[in-house]
């Protein structure tokens, strides 16, 4: 079934991880991609793999003449209708031990980025009619943990962003979500150079509602389905792939561990 028939989409990070994942199955759903990452070598390749609907764009999000740029050769392609904002990365530190440069690194890409990635995409996705904008948060935007101050800080950011641009897009029938992935594995996740996980990559996720780790596919038809019509009346909302971590936990101390 093409879910996403004759629609242009823009993934940001989609060189690998998820935003690969993700940018072949929306070619599979009919829609026309466009690859945008700073990995050109891994990006060009993953372009030329998926085939004709598929196109890289060489983009470091942090930077707004590289959006202009990117938005110009999606609109080549047709009206812009989907943006996933999905690029990041991720520093592990304690504030103690990490600096405002640390910090900044972090919040230019993964937050500053998804909001000019947003401006880009409003004025072609009024000109289109509609829009899907999605943006990859984190478990780590709806709580938090040790190590990961910046990470979180920007991955929060991502959660205000969002409802912000739902509430301003709106009228223009352009709907801004956020998904909130658990551990996903990913070379994120430390799973560079491994197929598929093993049970060490799934002993962390023991006491979780399903306890073992997510696969990249597993947000990607999450974003597949916010990216669709099927997602019409959704905007300013967070969507969960997590496994229930935010749920809870399974406590042994208690009955029916
Ligand atoms: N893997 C997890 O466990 C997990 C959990 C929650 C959320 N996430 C989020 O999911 C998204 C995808 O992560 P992933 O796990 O696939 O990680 P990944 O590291 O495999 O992929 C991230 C991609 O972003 C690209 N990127 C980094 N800086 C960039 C920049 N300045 N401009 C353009 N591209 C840039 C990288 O080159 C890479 O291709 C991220 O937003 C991440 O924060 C991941």
């Amino acid at each position: 079934m093409s879910r996403l028939a004759g629609k242009v989409a823009i993934i940001t990070g989609a060189a690998r991880g998820m935003g690969a994942v993700t940018a072949k199955l929306f070619a599979e759903h009919g829609a026309q991609v466009v690859i945008a990452d700073i990995l050109d070598e891994a990006g060009e390749a993953l372009a030329a793999s998926i085939g004709k609907n598929a196109h890289y764009v060489h983009t470091d999000v942090s930077n707004e003449a590289d959006w202009q740029r990117l938005v110009e050769k999606a609109e080549s392609l047709g009206p812009l209708n989907i943006l996933v904002n999905n690029a990041a990365i991720l520093h592990a530190s304690s504030i103690a031990d990490s600096d405002g440069d640390d910090y900044m690194r972090v919040i230019k890409i993964n937050q500053l980025g998804t909001y000019l990635g947003i401006r880009a995409a409003i004025e072609p996705m009024k000109k289109a009619g509609s829009g899907s904008i999605i943006n990859i948060s984190s478990i780590d935007g709806l709580q938090a943990k040790n190590g990961l101050s910046a990470y979180a800080s920007s991955k929060w950011a991502v959660r205000g962003l969002s409802k912000s641009a739902a509430i301003e897009l709106g009228p223009y029938n352009i709907r801004v979500n956020t998904v909130h992935p658990g551990g996903i594995f990913t070379a994120m996740h430390g799973a560079e150079g491994k197929t598929e996980p093993s049970e060490q990559d799934n002993a962390f996720y023991v006491n979780h509602a399903l306890p073992r780790v997510g696969l990249p596919i597993e947000v990607a038809n999450m974003s597949l389905f916010l990216a669709s019509d099927e997602s019409s009346y959704s905007t300013g909302a967070e969507f969960l792939v997590d496994g229930g971590w935010q749920a809870g936990m399974r406590l042994s101390m208690l009955p029916s561990s």
